[in-house]
């Protein structure tokens, strides 16, 4: 089953070309690795996909229900998001945000979505810590709990 279909992309900023001639689809319980060296575009691929940059030209089209709000995304971290004063649960649950919605309160589903995938990175018993004191890794495994919170329950 696909759900994502990208053809013949071209991606860049301001008029300037980065990557082009990119096509390729996913299909349900691919694992796919985009490699490239530094600078090469791959974030540029991915937040062109998430709707956050446009492509130059070519065509994403999201098939089977498969929807760009289905993606979990975890970018690349900064220096100052390492230093973010929250504790990892709060992060982690965060992800189940609808950013369309306010929501001051998180319901008993999204607290256990969030303690599953916890449990999911081996990280359960960090939930009360505070993030800005974990180690980079322990860190990395934070954000990828949040971002499959973050995914729309497309897969479960
Ligand atoms: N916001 C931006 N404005 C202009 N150029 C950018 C911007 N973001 C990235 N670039 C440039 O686009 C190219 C690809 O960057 P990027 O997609 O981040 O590469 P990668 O993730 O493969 O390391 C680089 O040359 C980078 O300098
Ligand atoms: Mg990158």
């Amino acid at each position: 089953m696909t759900l994502l279909k990208c053809e013949n992309l071209e991606l860049g900023y301001e008029g300037r070309t980065i990557a082009k001639d990119i096509s390729f689809s996913v299909d349900s319980g691919d694992y796919l690795c985009i490699v490239g060296e530094n600078g090469s575009g791959k974030s540029t691929l991915m937040k062109t996909i998430l709707g956050l940059h446009k492509a130059m030209a070519g065509t994403i089209t999201f098939c089977s229900g498969f929807k760009q709000t289905s993606i979990g995304y975890l970018p690349q971290q900064t220096v100052v998001q390492r230093d973010f004063p929250a504790s990892v649960e709060e992060i982690v649950r965060s992800g189940c945000l609808n950013h369309q919605r306010l929501q001051l309160l998180y319901t008993k589903e999204q607290k256990g979505l969030a303690r599953d995938n916890m449990e999911k990175l081996g990280i359960a018993d960090l939930a009360k810590s505070s993030y800005r004191e974990l180690s980079g890794g322990q860190q990395q495994r934070v954000l990828l709990a949040r971002a499959l919170c973050a995914t729309r329950s497309y897969f479960y």
